[in-house]
C-alpha cells in the first residue's frame, strides 16, 4: 500500500505527515478496539490531493460531480478531503466505504462522525510532526477517550479560528455542537 503513495503526494514533508497520521491512527484504533488496518490505510491516503492548486482541485471536483457548498467554493483547499477519497478509490483500489468516508471528513468534520472518522480526524491533528503546544497531552487524552480527544481538538480549532478572525466551516460548527463544544461568541456572528 505504501508503494506509490510517496509519488502521488509529491512532497517529502506531506508524505512524512501522512505516515505520521497512519501510525497515530493505528495507535488510536488499537487503543479503542477498532481495526488498525483500516485506520492505517485511511491515514496513509487521507491527503493525496493536499498539494494540488486551487484550480486543479475545483476542476477535478467538477469533473467528478462532487457536491461543493459555499464554504468549499470560498476555501477550495478543503476540497482535497473528498478528492483524496476519490483518488484512494481510483488509484489505490480502496472499496471500503468506511475508509473513504473517514478520508472525506478528515478536514472539516461533520455532525455525524463514526469511530473511524474520529480516529482519522484526531490523527490528522495529533500526529507527531504537528508542532503546537498541548499536542502530546491531547493525544494522551484521545488514546484514553475519543470523545474527550474530539472536544479538545475542536476547542483548539475554534480558538485558532477566533484568534485569527477566520470563519469555521458550517460542517465544523455542526461537529463541535454534536460534541457539546461551546462555540466562541465571535464566531457565531462572523
Ligand atoms: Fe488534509
Ligand atoms: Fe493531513
Amino acid at each position: 500500500m505504501t508503494h506509490g503513495v510517496r509519488e502521488e503526494i509529491g512532497q517529502e514533508a506531506r508524505y512524512r505527515h501522512s505516515i505520521g497520521v497512519a501510525r497515530t491512527a493505528e495507535r488510536l484504533a488499537m487503543a479503542h478496539g477498532l481495526e488498525a488496518r483500516r485506520a492505517r490505510i485511511a491515514g496513509l491516503l487521507h491527503d493525496l490531493a493536499r498539494l494540488w492548486p486551487k484550480d486543479r482541485l475545483l476542476a477535478e471536483a467538477h469533473r467528478r460531480r462532487l457536491a461543493l457548498d459555499d464554504f468549499d467554493m470560498a476555501h477550495p483547499v478543503v476540497i482535497h478531503a473528498p478528492l483524496s477519497a476519490e483518488l484512494a478509490r481510483e488509484r489505490f483500489g480502496v472499496r471500503d466505504d468506511g475508509v473513504l468516508g473517514a478520508i472525506r471528513k478528515h478536514t472539516l468534520g461533520e455532525a455525524h462522525m463514526n469511530p473511524l472518522d474520529v480516529v482519522i480526524y484526531l490523527a490528522d491533528a495529533l500526529e507527531p510532526w504537528r508542532a503546537y503546544d498541548g499536542r502530546a497531552a491531547i493525544l494522551d487524552t484521545a488514546l484514553r477517550d475519543l470523545d474527550a480527544g474530539m472536544r479538545a481538538v475542536l476547542e483548539s480549532t475554534l480558538r485558532h479560528h477566533a484568534a485569527r478572525g477566520l470563519t469555521p466551516a458550517p460542517k465544523t460548527l455542526a461537529c463541535a455542537r454534536a460534541y457539546g463544544v461551546a462555540i466562541p461568541k465571535e464566531l457565531l456572528y462572523a
